[in-house]
């Protein structure tokens, strides 16, 4: 498996203390089946993204890592005003591996009608974003319809493994599930943050998946479609994944949001 969200590096933001958190949190994921992770640090205002020392935080946790696992490169990138102009000025700061698919995070509060505005503002600079675990945030319990909006407009859209299996409630599973059925979800990623509660495991929420929806299904979601971002390769062609990287030709239409 293909993990596209993970908070593995030590001692940059609130996920990973330590190396040796970061080699356990690793050890986990191996053992979980997955093969490939992208370390993706804060970018925000509490947490400053030093691209260069997020690169040698990098080096340096490939050169430790035990076999069986590559490690990449991107962010977790919140919606900022600053953040944004500099994302703007240089878009591929905050990728995934340099390539188009951004992994975007809203802040607590902010007007749902200016998501779809920064969303066309990122996507006429030439990247993908990829909205983190909409599931969680309370300003989006129970509005599925915006979401769904969005990803028919060109947002992909990442729910965390963990809210699949019920650790963040039956709120946030329900959402997952209205959007699964609506095929207006792209990835299941861990974010993880540590080796106790928020792990990098991602093999729970692949037999619930499996379960429901079946193994091509789980295989799209956590395999396929996360591997096409690690090279900046347009989704696999397959109801929902196929929406190609960076796509200029399918222009955002908000009408929804008047
Ligand atoms: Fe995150």
């Amino acid at each position: 498996m293909v993990d596209i969200h993970s908070h593995i590096l030590p001692g940059l933001d609130d996920g990973s203390p330590s190396m040796e958190t970061t080699l356990q949190m690793l050890a986990q994921a191996v053992a979980a089946g997955t093969t490939d992770i992208v370390a993706t640090p804060h970018a925000s205002p509490n947490y400053a993204f030093d691209p260069e020392a997020v690169n040698a935080r990098v080096a340096e946790v490939r050169a430790a890592a035990p076999p069986g696992i590559n490690i990449h490169q991107g962010a977790d990138f919140h919606i900022d005003y600053d953040l944004v102009q500099d994302a703007l000025a240089h878009p591929r700061r905050y990728s995934i591996n340099g390539g188009p698919y951004l992994l975007i995070e809203l802040p607590e509060r902010v007007p749902l009608r200016t998501v779809p505005q920064v969303v066309e503002t990122l996507m006429r600079a030439g990247l993908t974003p990829i909205l983190t675990h909409p599931e969680r945030y309370f300003l989006l319990r129970g509005k599925v319809d915006e979401v769904k909006q969005w990803a028919a407009s060109g947002c992909l859209v990442q729910v965390t493994a963990q809210s699949l299996t019920g650790m963040f409630g039956s709120t946030a599973r329900k959402m997952c599930e209205d959007l699964l059925d609506a095929r207006a979800v792209h990835f299941v990623a861990s974010d993880a943050h540590d080796t106790q509660n928020r792990t990098t495991r991602l093999d729970a929420a692949r037999e619930w998946l499996t379960g429901r929806y079946g193994a091509p299904r789980a295989e799209q979601l956590l395999e396929h479609n996360p591997r096409a971002t690690l090279t900046g390769q347009p989704l696999p062609p397959s109801g929902e994944g196929s929406r190609k990287a960076g796509a200029r030709e399918r222009r955002p239409s908000w009408k929804f949001w008047g």
